[in-house]
């Protein structure tokens, strides 16, 4: 990737959006963050400028996008809780809708080339067979998932009217931390199961609670694919030099493409800390899929992807790591 690149990460303070920062700086990059720091950490922009902005502001954000030559968008900025999507869909529409439909129209009004999306599986909803491909059916069950979704269609739609490349980056569950201990994985609030067994084994919270043991899965809890961070954002890289080789469009799951229950990532977490992880079980959330696992040969093909840190042992080690819990052992793939 060329470093001369002028490139503006929108999210960039958040758990995602910093961990690509950090690539960039690695790559020679000093990227813009845009963040309105609504859960984003200011702390977390080490690499480069920031501009507290909330997206929704077209002209400023134009304005900015201008004033920094800014050729490429890396969109991570999105409320991104299934949950609170339920609760609430005004914020959900209003945020990654509405702030989609700024951003491309303040990327039409800077004539910015290149666009990457920040998408998920939550658009597939409850797949018919895994591994999930990117032709499979995308049918979200949630308001979080239809808002990505939305954004994957309005991207095409504005991207098929100029010449601006794009790429769609479906993730899957992402965890880890970069493992320099520079960042970490921070949620606001957080929710994600692997933060949460690490503070349920370090008696940070009384005990993790997990929704459904009576799944038809292997150990009865659910099944997801993990990507360590630090693959996913390599992801990013590798997706920002194919559309500077190629152009045109692509559409990316990023996952490990291997399968992980809940109740192996307890099992990690105790063998890692040598505690005990209090557990109780709740009863099944409504629109859990059993299993949700990424076929990642597209990426893979197109892009080289090969994960390199996504087995769970590296993964939950580097999270405790960056969250100060004590492993007191080693653990190997
Ligand atoms: N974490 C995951 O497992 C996961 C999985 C699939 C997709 N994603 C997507 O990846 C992206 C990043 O997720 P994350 O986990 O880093 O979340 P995060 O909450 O840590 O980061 C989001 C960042 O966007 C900023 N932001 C939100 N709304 C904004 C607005 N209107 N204007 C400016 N800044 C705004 C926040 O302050 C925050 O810094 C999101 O688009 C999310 O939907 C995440």
């Amino acid at each position: 990737m060329t470093s001369q690149r002028s490139i503006c990460l929108t999210g960039g303070a958040g758990y995602i959006g910093s961990h690509a920062c950090l690539a960039l700086a690695a790559r020679g990059v000093s990227p813009l963050t845009v963040d309105d720091l609504s859960t984003g950490s200011e702390d977390a922009v080490n690499w480069g400028p920031l501009v507290g902005l909330d997206i929704r502001e077209t002209d400023r954000l134009a304005t900015v996008l201008k004033k920094h030559s800014v050729d490429t968008v890396l969109h991570f900025a999105a409320s991104a809780y299934v949950g609170e999507s339920v609760e609430n869909p005004q914020k959900y529409y209003d945020n990654n809708v509405g702030g989609m439909l700024s951003l491309l129209n303040a990327c039409k009004a800077a004539n910015v080339k290149t666009f990457v999306l920040s998408s998920s599986c939550a658009t597939y909803g409850v797949p018919e067979r895994v591994p999930v491909t990117e032709s499979s059916l995308q049918n979200p069950i949630n308001p979080y998932g239809r808002t990505k979704l939305i954004c994957e269609q309005m991207l095409h739609d504005y991207a098929s009217q100029s010449d601006m490349a794009y790429s769609i980056l479906r993730y899957f569950n992402v965890a880890g931390a970069d493992p320099s201990g520079a960042l970490t994985e921070r949620h606001d609030p957080e929710t994600h199961l692997i933060p949460l067994t690490l503070f349920a084994a370090a008696g940070r919270i009384p005990k993790l609670t997990l929704f459904g043991g009576d799944y038809d899965t292997s150990d009865g809890s659910c099944v997801r694919d993990y990507v360590h961070v630090s693959d996913l954002v390599h992801g990013h890289m590798l997706a920002l030099e194919y559309l500077e080789d190629f152009g045109g469009s692509l559409i990316a799951n990023l996952g490990s493409g291997q399968g992980v229950s809940n109740f192996e990532i307890i099992d990690m977490v105790e063998r890692l800390t040598g505690r005990q992880v209090p557990v109780e079980i709740a009863p099944r959330r409504l629109g859990d899929p059993p299993e949700l696992i990424a076929d990642i040969s597209h990426a893979r093909q197109r892009l080289g992807f090969q994960p390199q840190r996504s087995d769970l042992g590296t993964i939950v080690a580097d999270a405790a790591h960056s969250f100060g819990v004590e492993a007191v052992h080693a653990i190997s793939a």
